[in-house]
């Protein structure tokens, strides 16, 4: 068999882990796709940087739509991130030349999910997107291939790694929020712009790609209902701890009467609750299936090697010949979010109980 040649654009926190990974494991990834991995070109802005791995051998761009187009490459990986610029172009240019593309770019997938996905569908190619949606927790995988027996009432959890480290460190240490953000920054946890991260948005794309999943609706982040962090205080999470709970940010896609509905907000809920018990940088996604009951993933949110886990298997996925469709036909619909009903006060926020 021919080996695959890849392209990865962007070598930041989880473009330089993939990277590193292809080189130093090279054997183990033949015998598991079946065909030699090679890590042909890469883009990234500045060619001076150390990636922690050696780029001789390895084609330069600067521009990542002439790396997505070159006829060098088989398979595209983008990890640059936006919604808008760099990577669309380069995403759409890839598949419009006939490559299967894998990437972590929730924020691309919220907005462009749909026509992404009629032209990887259009051109017969793989658009995979494992590592967008709470980053080492393969859910995507599990309700695409495992719940299908199901019809799923419910999926909620902490789909954001940077505010649940913020509020646990907040909590244990009475550290301030910014303190807490600068270190998530730091550890490559947060988004290149962090208001994505404490604003919520993060968490809205994740749910909307989540949804559509989930539910087969069509992948809207903004019919998303919104509150981020950035307002909680020590305070708050004081006073929530006293009355016997602990604010999470949790995004929550529910099935009611007339329609799939999301939301995402800081949450109290029970301290002897598992999900109260999920710390740090840690995701917790929870489904509930008529058949099955209710499922909890827990892993790993974000950084660099638990989200190119995520992006490695697509990649020995696609090296194998396995391809789904990116996202279906969209069978059940949205409706608005209603405010949850029951709030409680805590040190001068009104926060939503689950
Ligand atoms: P980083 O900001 O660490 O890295 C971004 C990379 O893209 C850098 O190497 C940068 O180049 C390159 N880049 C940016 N703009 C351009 C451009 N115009 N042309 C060429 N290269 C460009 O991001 P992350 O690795 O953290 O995130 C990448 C993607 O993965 C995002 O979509 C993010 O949302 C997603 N993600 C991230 C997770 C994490 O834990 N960090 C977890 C799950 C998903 P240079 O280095 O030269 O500046
Ligand atoms: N900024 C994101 C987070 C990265 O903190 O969860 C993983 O998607």
């Amino acid at each position: 068999t021919e080996p695959l040649r890849i392209g990865i654009a962007g070598l930041g926190t989880v473009g330089a882990a993939v990277a590193a990974r292809l080189i130093t494991t090279r054997a183990d990834f033949t015998l598991r796709a079946g065909r030699d991995l090679v890590l042909a070109g890469v883009a990234a802005r500045d060619r001076s940087r150390d990636r922690g791995f050696d780029l001789a051998g390895i084609a330069w761009f600067e521009d990542p739509v002439a790396l997505a187009s070159s006829t060098d490459i088989d398979i595209f990986i983008e990890l640059i991130g936006g919604d808008e610029g760099a990577a669309r172009a380069a995403v759409e240019a890839a598949l419009q030349t006939g490559k299967s593309v894998v990437t972590a770019n929730k924020a691309l997938l919220a907005k462009h999910g749909a026509a992404l996905s009629a032209l990887a569908e259009k051109k017969g190619v793989a658009l995979a997107f494992e590592a967008s949606a709470a980053g080492g927790i393969p859910i995507v995988k599990v309700l695409r291939e495992a719940m299908s027996g199901n019809r799923l009432s419910r999926v909620y959890g902490i789909m954001n790694g940077t505010c649940n480290y913020i509020l646990t460190r907040m909590e244990k240490e009475k550290l301030s929020f910014e303190e807490c953000l600068a270190d998530a920054q730091r550890l490559g946890y947060a988004e290149a712009d962090p208001t994505f991260d404490i604003g919520g948005f993060d968490t809205a794309h994740k749910l909307a790609i989540l949804t559509s999943l989930a539910f087969g609706t069509e992948i809207d982040a903004e019919a998303v209902y919104v509150e981020g962090i950035g307002s909680l205080t020590l305070l708050d999470l004081a006073m929530a701890d006293e009355l016997g709970y602990r604010i999470k940010l949790l995004g929550v896609a529910t099935r009611t009467q007339s329609g799939i509905e999301q939301r995402v907000h800081p949450t109290m809920v029970p301290k002897s609750s598992a999900i109260a018990r999920v710390k740090g940088v840690t995701n917790a996604v929870a489904l509930d299936g008529d058949m099955v009951g209710e499922i909890t993933l827990v892993g790993p949110g974000a950084g660099g090697n638990a989200t190119a886990s995520a992006v490695l298997a697509d990649i020995v996925d696609v090296a194998r010949g396995v391809s789904r469709p990116p996202f279906g036909i969209a069978t059940e619909h949205l409706v608005p979010a209603s405010r949850a009903p029951m709030t409680l006060h805590a040190g001068g926020y009104y926060i939503r109980l689950m």
